[in-house]
């Protein structure tokens, strides 16, 4: 598709969503009230909005190779913060999906350059877990290398101080951990349970 294109595609969206609501616009550029802060991998076939069917001005997003959810990144820890404390956002989404590159490449280390450094963190769950993956074929390892890294970054996001502090005050705030099968369009829910991490 050309660029030019997009623009076209642009005015088309902007229209349809007027048709629905003619202050929608208007009312999305006073204020933004998300519900939700979505820590998701960058790959293309992993829409938020698209794959929840929600509206612009629903959800905060933040997306990462492999939705890695990293104490050292200020990037992912401004958007925790800034969706716990400002946005007061009462659940955080870490969803991962199946067929994840970052995860391969994690898997067969041998990647290069600044992805093989940022994949260190499923290389280290790789490891961690080789006992429950050592019996499981080439498919059945992957996938669950998959839902393990949704795991090991849920944990990571509930011990940050952002989300402890959120939790000492009371704050109305769940993490969940979902994961999202490109194949089929359908999310699951890998039922992390707070009090089991
Ligand atoms: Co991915």
């Amino acid at each position: 598709m050309d660029t030019k294109d997009i623009f076209k595609n642009n005015k088309k969206w902007a229209q349809e969503q007027l048709k629905n609501n003619p202050k929608f616009f208007t009312s999305l550029s006073k204020q933004q009230h998300p519900n939700y802060l979505w820590i998701g991998c960058s790959d293309s076939r992993v829409p938020t909005n698209q794959i929840m069917n929600l509206p612009a001005g629903d959800v905060f997003v933040h997306r990462n190779i492999a939705n890695i959810v990293a104490h050292t990144d200020f990037n992912c820890l401004s958007a925790i913060e800034y969706a716990v404390e400002v946005l007061k956002v009462e659940h955080i989404i870490v969803c991962g999906h199946y067929g994840c590159g970052g995860v391969k490449a994690a898997m067969d280390g041998n990647t290069p350059g600044y992805v093989g450094n940022w994949l260190s963190n499923i290389k280290d769950i790789i490891k961690l877990n080789k006992d429950e993956l050592k019996d499981l074929n080439e498919q059945e390892k992957y996938n669950k290398v998959c839902e393990l890294n949704v795991l090991e970054q849920v944990k990571n996001a509930s011990s940050t101080t952002i989300v402890q502090n959120a939790w000492k005050n009371n704050a109305n705030l769940t993490i969940h951990g979902w994961i999202y099968c490109i194949s089929d369009g359908i999310l699951h829910d890998l039922k992390l349970d707070k009090n089991t991490l």
